[in-house]
């Protein structure tokens, strides 16, 4: 599905109170959301989710981070999403990403960066299976 993508709202931005913000930008943006669930990451599962980081430096640290507390998963529906998600959300880093960009509004560190999104679209399908069942999407 090249129209699609799956984002989360990592735990800072949920503690931060910026769920409605960050879905409100989203969807302003022409985003459609298929699936939508507030749920929290174990450390087995983001593990598991962050899996291409393993041998990275900041791997345990971002798996502590990412189970700090809950997040919000969705997949979204739009021409080009994975790429118009990626140019909304602005670089990983948010002292880097463009001004009006949802990491440059929201987010406080690289780590604790507010949003996730898929890289890619094999990617996308893989993360959307990882949270949704066929019955989760709309
Ligand atoms: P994301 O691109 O969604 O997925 C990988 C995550 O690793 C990234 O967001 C950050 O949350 C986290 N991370 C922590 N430190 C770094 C770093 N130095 N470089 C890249 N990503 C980092």
């Amino acid at each position: 599905a090249t129209n699609r993508t799956f984002t989360m709202i990592k735990p800072d931005a949920v503690a931060n109170g910026h769920i409605g913000a960050i879905l409100d930008q989203i969807t302003k943006a022409g985003f459609k959301i298929i699936a939508l669930k507030y749920t929290s990451l174990s450390t087995q599962k983001a593990g598991e989710f962050y899996a291409v980081h393993s041998e990275r430096g900041f791997f345990n640290d971002l798996v502590g981070f990412m189970t700090s507390g809950p997040i919000v998963a969705a997949i979204l529906e739009k021409d080009n999403a994975v790429a118009d998600f990626r140019k909304l959300i602005g670089a990983t880093d948010p002292a880097k990403a463009e001004e009006g960009t949802i990491r440059q509004r929201f987010a406080k560190s690289i780590e604790a960066n507010a949003v996730h999104g898929s890289d890619s679209d094999e990617n996308a399908e893989i993360e959307g299976n990882f949270f949704f069942s066929a019955f989760e999407r709309f």
